[in-house]
C-alpha cells in the first residue's frame, strides 16, 4: 500500500532529512515511526500526504506514484488519507460536533448526514458527551481525540498521525493511541510516529530512524524497548 524505494530527501544543500528509505508497509499495518527530535518522522508521514516530494529514489501510495503526482490527482490520495498532524487546531469557535463535520461537508455531504457521520466517528473516540461543546471546554488530550474523530470521520485507508502523544500526559497519551489503535483492526493502514520510546507497544512493528536512516533500535534514549525484543 505504500512503498519506499531508496527514498531520500534534501531540503537544502545540507540538510539530507532522509536518507535512502526502503519501507514497505502493506494494508492494514500499525506501525511506529520512532526515533529522536530531527530524525526525520515528519518528513516521512508528510511525504505519504505528498506535502514533501522525494529528492531521490520512488514513493508509491495507494498506486499513486508521489514523485510524478498532479496537483489535479492530490483530493484522489487525500481523501483517502487521515492526517493528524502537529500544530493543526481545532476551528474555536464552532462546536466539537462542527469541526468533525468539516471535512464532510466540504466534500459536499448533506448537513445531516455530515452530523450522523460525526457523531459516530465521536463515539468512536469516546467523545460522544462533548459533541455540543466549544473547543476550549475540552482538555488537551480531549482535544487531539476530536482531531482523531475529524481525520477518521471520511473513513480513510490510510491514518498518519504526526506525535499524536506529545504534550499530553500518560493517561491521555494512552486513550489517543487506544482510539488510533482501534482503527487498525478494520483493515485500515495507521502510522503513528513519536519521539517517546514509552509509547512503542502494540504495533505490528517498530521502525526506528535516526538522523534520517533506518536503524534497527531506539538510538535516541538510554535503552532500547522491551516491546521490540518480545
Ligand atoms: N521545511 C524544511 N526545510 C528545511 N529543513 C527541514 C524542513 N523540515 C524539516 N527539516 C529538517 O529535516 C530534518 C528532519 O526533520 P523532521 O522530519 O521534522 O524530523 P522529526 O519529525 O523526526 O523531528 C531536521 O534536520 C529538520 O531540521
Ligand atoms: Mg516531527
Amino acid at each position: 500500500m505504500i512503498e519506499f524505494a531508496k527514498v531520500s530527501k534534501q531540503y537544502s544543500r545540507n540538510v539530507f532529512a532522509l536518507r535512502d528509505i526502503t519501507l514497505s508497509i502493506p494494508k492494514g499495518e500499525l506501525l511506529f515511526l520512532a526515533g529522536p527530535s530531527g530524525a526525520g518522522k515528519s518528513t516521512v508521514l508528510k511525504m505519504i500526504a505528498a506535502i514533501e516530494r522525494p529528492s531521490g529514489g520512488t514513493l508509491t501510495v495507494s498506486g499513486h506514484s508521489i514523485n510524478t503526482i498532479r496537483p489535479s490527482a492530490m483530493p484522489y490520495l487525500r481523501r483517502n488519507l487521515g492526517l493528524i498532524f502537529q500544530h493543526q487546531r481545532l476551528l474555536q469557535d464552532r462546536t466539537i460536533v462542527a469541526n468533525v463535520m468539516l471535512p464532510l461537508v466540504v466534500t459536499g455531504a448533506s448537513r445531516s448526514d455530515a452530523e450522523k457521520r460525526a457523531r459516530a466517528a465521536l463515539d468512536k473516540v469516546d467523545l460522544l458527551d462533548k459533541a455540543n461543546a466549544e473547543p476550549q471546554e475540552l482538555s488537551g488530550g480531549e482535544q487531539q481525540r476530536v482531531a482523531i474523530a475529524r481525520a477518521i470521520v471520511n473513513r480513510p485507508q490510510i491514518i498518519l498521525a504526526d506525535e499524536p502523544t506529545a504534550n499530553l500526559d500518560r493517561e491521555n497519551a494512552n486513550k489517543v493511541l487506544a482510539a488510533l489503535k482501534s482503527f487498525h483492526g478494520v483493515g485500515v493502514t495507521c502510522l503513528i510516529s513519536t519521539h517517546d520510546d514509552q509509547y512503542l507497544s502494540g504495533a505490528d512493528r517498530i521502525v526506528y530512524l535516526d538522523r534520517g536512516r533506518i536503524v534497527d533500535g531506539w538510538r535516541g534514549a538510554e535503552r532500547y524497548p522491551d516491546e521490540e525484543q518480545a
